[in-house]
């Protein structure tokens, strides 16, 4: 069983993903961390993340490894955990940028496609192309949304920010990343046409699993 859940930043969508995942007895797979864990080797080796031929030439060089257990999920660069440094605002303001490069994608396509293959009874991946490119048969497609500025907000919390200001900040870097990740060429962050649209911003996110929960016994009763 393949499950994808799409959308931009702030959504909640790892914390669902994962959550669904842990419940079904499924692996996970948080591919956004892939484009980080680039993003920080890319960094780390000097690469001049805006430039796409530069990228494009190094980007077969890192081995990275995205574990796949709900319970824990790890990330590891040629064997190194950086489940921690990829959420930096280095990584955070530079992976955009990173992820627009095609070859970055064809070959980090590649390694979610093997992981799901690799996942003994089905797989809950989230992202932003998972229901338009990298699982297009998937069994279940939600794309969950929610205003910018809640998404903001919600970030904020998760940060420990607590001045207007720095919200404001947060949500300008929100609003930047959506027209970015939605504007590229390659893989633009796109609903699926068979995707179901969950709005989660009046929604909690036990509420929003309870949602997806349904979504997945109606599939497997149908
Ligand atoms: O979900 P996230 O914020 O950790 O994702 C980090 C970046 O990676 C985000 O700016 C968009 C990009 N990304 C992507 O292009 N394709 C994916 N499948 C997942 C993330």
């Amino acid at each position: 069983m393949i499950i994808v859940l799409d959308g931009p930043a702030g959504t909640g969508k790892s914390t669902v993903s994962r959550e669904i995942a842990s419940r079904l007895g499924l692996s996970f797979l948080d591919t956004g961390a892939m484009y980080r864990a680039m993003t920080y080797w890319l960094l780390q080796n000097g690469v001049d993340v805006n430039d796409p031929d530069a990228v494009a030439l190094a980007s077969s060089k890192p081995v990275i490894l995205s574990g796949t257990d709900a319970g824990g999920p790890t990330i590891t660069v040629d064997g190194v955990d950086v489940s921690g440094p990829i959420r930096g605002t280095e990584v955070t303001g530079a992976v955009s940028a990173v992820s627009a490069v095609p070859e970055v994608r064809t070959r980090l396509v590649e390694l979610q496609r093997g992981s799901a293959e690799a996942a003994p009874r089905g797989i809950v991946a989230e992202g932003r192309d998972m229901g338009t490119v990298v699982f297009p048969a998937a069994d279940l497609k939600v794309f969950l949304t929610a205003s910018a500025s809640i998404r903001a907000v919600r970030r904020a919390a998760q940060l420990g920010v607590t001045d207007p200001a720095g919200t404001a900040a947060i949500l300008a870097d929100i609003e930047r990343r959506d027209a970015f990740d939605s504007g590229r060429a390659t893989s633009p962050l796109a609903k699926a046409e068979d995707a179901v649209e969950v709005d989660t911003s009046t929604m909690t996110p036990d509420e929003v699993i309870a949602h997806i929960l349904g979504l997945v016994r109606e599939r497997a009763r149908a």
